[in-house]
This record gives structure tokens, sequence and C-alpha cells, in this order.
């Protein structure tokens, strides 16, 4: 395999204020390396960094970083196909790299492939959370991009970089119909996901935690901090994963879960389900308290 986990996300954000509060405060990361231009990097693992927040009118996805065991491999997969690569020899320093080289994916996401990213020898403890994230080697967590055409996008990320399809999902959801792919790179059950287009670059990104209770005094601070939910608590049957689904201050959304399944990538087998969620994931719009008499 060619990818070996999600390395980073960076966001262009047009309220970098709130984003710092929403790191540190709503989902316990820690605030590092800051900018001139007021940008800053949040930390949740041993990597120096997970996501870096920049300032700009965008509100939306800058860029994805995916780790690789080689550069090489990958390089000569894209340009076969006709993809355009650069070198990011300016960028190493920034991201906290050895090697980067950068592309569009399919539907025009700025996609960098990274080797050698910096670690540190002291754990990282969060000052919010009774655990820790699930990162480490499994990566960041996952990422649910934009896709103009999921076939195309399929192709392109199994043949260039190694993605290996997990399941799909194919169900009706609310009034909409999804079509979803799911992909892992490692024993993560997926890090990759994408069904057709999105309003913005990605859906939502999603964060693991080790104890069921900080998924609900993540959802806690969610509410606190007024961001709107999106989905509630819910249990997805291909991942396995307990989540809820709010706003990032982005509009985007993120998922904070916990219980995610590994998978076994040699035995692994591929399977459609007919549903999204074993149980809820129902959004806030179904919810229709009584009203007192
Ligand atoms: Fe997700």
């Amino acid at each position: 395999m060619t990818v070996t986990q999600l390395a980073y996300l960076g966001f262009e954000v047009s309220d970098l204020s709130a984003w710092a509060s929403f790191g540190t405060e709503v989902l316990g990361m820690e605030r590092v390396d800051e900018g001139a231009d007021g940008s800053f990097k949040l930390r949740m693992d041993r990597r120096n960094w997970r996501l870096a927040i920049h300032p700009g009118p965008a509100d939306d996805l800058a860029y994805v970083g995916w780790e690789v065991s080689d550069l090489l491999g990958p390089i000569e997969a894209l340009e076969a196909r006709g993809v355009e690569v650069g070198w990011g020899h300016d960028l190493t320093g920034e991201r906290a790299v050895e090697s980067l080289c950068f592309f569009d994916d399919p539907a025009g996401v700025r996609t960098e492939l990274v080797t050698g990213s910096a670690q540190q020898l002291d754990p990282f403890h969060s000052p919010k959370l009774l655990g820790g994230f699930v990162a480490g080697q499994l990566g960041l967590g996952h990422v649910v991009l934009t896709a103009n055409d999921k076939a195309e996008s399929r192709r392109f990320y199994e043949e260039t970089l190694g993605f290996r399809l997990s399941d799909t999902i194919v169900t009706r959801y609310f009034g909409y119909d999804i079509d979803m792919d799911f992909f892992h790179a490692n024993p993560r059950h997926h890090s990759l996901a994408f069904g057709g287009p999105q309003p913005k670059k990605l859906n939502h990104f999603l964060l693991e935690v080790d104890r069921l209770d900080d998924v609900g005094l993540c959802m806690d601070r969610t509410l606190k901090a007024g961001l709107p939910l999106v989905q509630t608590l819910g249990r997805h049957p291909n991942d396995g994963m307990l989540s809820f689904y709010a706003q990032t201050p982005s509009g985007f959304n993120f998922e904070c879960g916990w219980g995610g399944r590994e998978v076994d990538a040699s035995t692994w087998q591929p399977t459609t389900y007919d549903r999204l969620s074993e149980w809820g994931h129902h959004p806030p719009m179904v919810l229709s308290p009584r009203k007192p008499k």
C-alpha cells in the first residue's frame, strides 16, 4: 500500500478566534505554531500537528496531507494518468515533513503526499479529554471529500494512491439518496470516503476518542459553544463508530466518535450496506419535542 495514513488537514477560515476556541475548548486539541498571518496549528497526538488553520474567506478545506511510504511510486502513477505533480520543497519546514509533493484530485481538492512527519517524544495529554485521541499510526481520523464522479474518484484513489475499498453504503437518508464508498489505508476502517458533489470540498472530518464518555463530553462542549448539532448520537453499521455530528465555525461538519472497527487488509471483503446507521444519527429537524400542555 502506498498511503499509510491521513497525516493532516489544512482549513481556510474566516473566523480565526472562533476556530481557536473550537479547536481547544470543544475538540480538546492543543494550539501550537502561531504564524505571522494569524494562522495556527492544532495537535492531538505525538505528531507536531494535525490540523492547520489559515485565515481567508473560503471557510473550506485548503489541503489534505496523506503520509506515504514512498513518494516516487505514486508520482509515477499520477504522471502516467496525466496529473500535474509539483514538488513542495519550500513547504517542508511549514508542514514539518521531510519531503512533499502536491497535486489536485479529480474534484479539485489540493492533495499533498508527505514522508517523514516530525514527531515528539512526549505523549499528548488533552486537558479536555478523560482519555486520548485514537490517532498515531491510524492517522488523524477520516475525511469525507467531495467527488464530482464517484466512480472516477474511486479509480483515481485506488490506482494512484493504493487505497482499498472497505465497503459501500447505498440508502436513502431523510429524503437524500446516499451512495458512498469508504476506503482504508491502514487498519482504521476508513480514512477516506466520498459519495458525490458536496457544497464544500469536504463534508466532514472525524476525530476518534478512546473513551465513550469523551464523545458525550465533546457533545456537551459543542452544545455549550452554540455550534449546531447536525446528527444526534448514532452507530454506523460499517465502521461501528458511535458518534455525533455538528458544524464547525466554517459551516462544514465534524464527527466525534468512539469504538471504530479495525480491518485486516489481507482478509477484508467489501460489502454493501443498505443503511447509514444502526440507530440514531437523526438530523435535529426530526426531533419534535412534545409541547407542554
Ligand atoms: Fe464519518
